[in-house]
């Protein structure tokens, strides 16, 4: 028999918050073969208002050229610095992506952080994002950070909820220009 795909489909005395142990999830490179289902997961979460692979107008081909030389500081843009795109990939699945910037600018202290993530639609409620960021924090580690800074908006608690189950400690919430405000989280990895 599959697996169940949502909690929704267990019976409750199994859906009880803290006793759900979700398939593993391990986070890697985009592949070359990723492409279907990255760009799937581009428009689906396109509904969240959310940049799944921050695409642009690149071909496959030419994104993932982006994202290595990303990942190796080549080429950047002003104003930018190294970043990681890692896929979570559950089985053969891709289930969503974490992009960890290597270091922060006067932007990301402000906003962004050291780590964006995102969950597809049918994969959440699993403790996907919970998973995801806590393996893109040991990443931001091995990059020699002992203090990584995550964002997210005031009125999203799934991702609220995520930063404070990986250890997350708010600093402030600071109001945007866009009339919405950001949760500023510091998590200690030393
Ligand atoms: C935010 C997001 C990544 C969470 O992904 P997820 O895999 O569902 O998160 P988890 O399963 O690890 O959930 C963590 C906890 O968040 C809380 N949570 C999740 N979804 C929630 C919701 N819709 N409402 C309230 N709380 C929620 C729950 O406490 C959940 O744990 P539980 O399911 O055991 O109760 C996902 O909703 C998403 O991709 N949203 C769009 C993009 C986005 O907002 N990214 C974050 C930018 S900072």
């Amino acid at each position: 028999m599959p697996p169940p795909r949502n909690r929704e489909d267990l019976p409750a005395s199994r859906a009880e918050k803290g006793r759900i142990c979700p398939p593993p999830l391990s986070l890697r490179a985009p592949e070359p073969g990723d492409e279907e289902a990255a760009l799937q997961a581009q428009d689906e979460l396109a509904a969240d208002g959310f940049d799944f692979l921050l695409l642009g107008d690149r071909t496959w081909a030419q994104w993932l050229d982006k994202v290595a030389r990303d990942r190796a500081g080549v080429d950047l843009a002003p104003g930018r610095v190294p970043a990681t795109m890692l896929f979570g990939v559950v089985g053969e699945e891709i289930v969503g992506r974490a992009h960890i910037r290597h270091e922060l600018t006067p932007a990301l202290l402000e906003e962004g952080g050291h780590i964006g993530y995102g969950v597809r639609p049918d994969y959440r409620r699993r403790g996907y994002a919970t998973a995801m960021l806590r393996q893109g924090l040991q990443v931001v580690r091995g990059l020699g950070v002992d203090r990584a800074l995550v964002t997210c908006d005031d009125d999203n608690p799934a991702s609220i909820a995520t930063i404070e189950r990986c250890g997350g400690v708010l600093e402030d919430t600071r109001p945007r220009d866009d009339g919405a405000s950001t949760r500023r989280y510091w998590i200690d990895l030393s």
